[in-house]
């Protein structure tokens, strides 16, 4: 049988696995960072309409600028981010991993270099590979937050062109602040000039306010976003960035034509119209978070604070025996590869309580 390697493809691709969490079939599954909560049926009804109005004009190619839909992310920011944001500030595309690959071919590519500060989410370095861009990984401390200096310095030394701070950040649920991202942005422009992304997939469940207004004159800082997660709607895929009108500009120079489906960006509007409802979801997941942190550590685990939708816990011996174990139990949760450490999901409450359940039995059998 012809297998990958066989194929003349890219060296830098040979040898190497897919990105993927194992998809095993658990009663509970907390294991993807997921919103819990499926749309409510009045949002499902009006994506119906709106998918059915959309149906109607599919002959034709779709608003490739996506005006309508940027309109409205651009009134969601403004409106919950401290910051005004207009349409020509916002581009969107499949997911904030196509966004990222959008910036990644616009700003890195062949001969380029990004860095990320790890562990954090795994895509930055793979999309990095996609693109055909050097990777840098970049230290952190040993309580997860970003060590500034260690920081600084690995930019000044490495003059990468792209910066990537994720925050919060996943796996560890830790959020930076204005005084750190604007220490890396000093330092990335006075190495190169270099593109600083701020990714922040889950700040709606952040204690912390967006890092959106720091926009205001950084013409090289992006934010990305992504509706995957307080949105409630990963199955859609739209993500989205907040930036200078050049940077929006520039990408347009990479993005494919009409990659934005109608039918996605209905579904899009008629979510967005369902905000208020959707962010109420969110204030619950994250009260079952703040309970996860406490539960957690009553439990004798240790746990790294979290601004998202998910908690870091551990410390294992054995990470991949502890992680079988919360199975065995019927629970799914992440084992990132971070030794030592595992993931779980804020799910519902009575996930969440199943998964209390696994990780106290868990604890007895560690203390015998
Ligand atoms: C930090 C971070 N950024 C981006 C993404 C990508 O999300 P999506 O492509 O669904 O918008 C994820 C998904 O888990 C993530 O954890």
């Amino acid at each position: 049988m012809t297998g990958i390697d066989d194929l003349p493809v890219r060296d830098e691709l040979r040898g190497k696995s897919p990105y993927g969490a194992p998809q095993l079939d658990v009663p509970v599954q907390l294991n993807t960072n997921e919103n819990p909560y499926p749309l409510p049926e009045p949002l499902v009804a009006r994506i119906a309409e709106r998918v059915a109005e959309a149906a109607r004009g599919l002959n034709r190619y779709p608003d490739r600028d996506a005006v309508e839909l940027r309109t409205e992310l651009a009134a969601y920011l403004t409106r919950t981010g401290k910051h005004p944001v207009g349409v020509e500030n916002v581009w969107a595309a499949n997911g904030s991993n196509e966004v990222l690959q959008q910036l990644l071919q616009t700003f890195g590519g062949p001969g380029r270099t990004a860095i990320g500060f790890e562990p954090s989410y795994s895509m930055h370095a793979l999309i990095a590979r996609g693109t055909g861009t050097g990777w840098i990984s970049g230290p952190r401390n040993e309580d997860f937050t970003i060590d500034v200096e260690a920081a600084v310095q690995a930019i000044a030394e490495n003059a990468p062109d792209v910066v990537f701070i994720t925050s919060p950040n996943n796996p560890t649920g830790t959020a930076v602040g204005a005084e750190t991202v604007l220490a890396l942005y000093e330092a990335a422009q006075a190495a190169k000039p270099s593109m600083v992304v701020v990714d922040e997939a889950y700040v709606e469940f952040s204690h912390r306010d967006s890092l959106l207004p720091l926009l205001e004159g950084r013409p090289h800082l992006v934010v990305s976003r992504t509706m995957s997660k307080a949105f409630g709607a990963a199955g859609l895929r739209l993500g989205y960035l907040a930036a200078d009108p050049a940077v929006v500009d520039a990408v347009q120079l990479v993005r494919l034509p009409y990659h934005l489906s109608a039918v996605t960006q209905a579904t899009a509007l008629a979510a967005l119209e369902h905000t208020d409802t959707l962010l109420g979801y969110v204030e619950q997941l994250k009260a079952e978070r703040d309970r996860l942190v406490t539960e957690l550590r009553a439990l004798g685990c240790e746990v790294t604070d979290s601004d998202a939708n998910f908690v870091q816990f551990g410390t294992f011996p054995d990470t991949h025996a502890a992680w079988q174990s919360i199975l065995d139990r019927g629970v799914l949760v992440r084992d990132n590869g971070v030794p030592g450490w595992l993931r779980v999901t804020a799910g519902t409450p009575e996930e969440n309580d199943a998964f209390l359940d696994a990780v106290r039995e868990l604890m007895k059998e560690q203390e015998r």
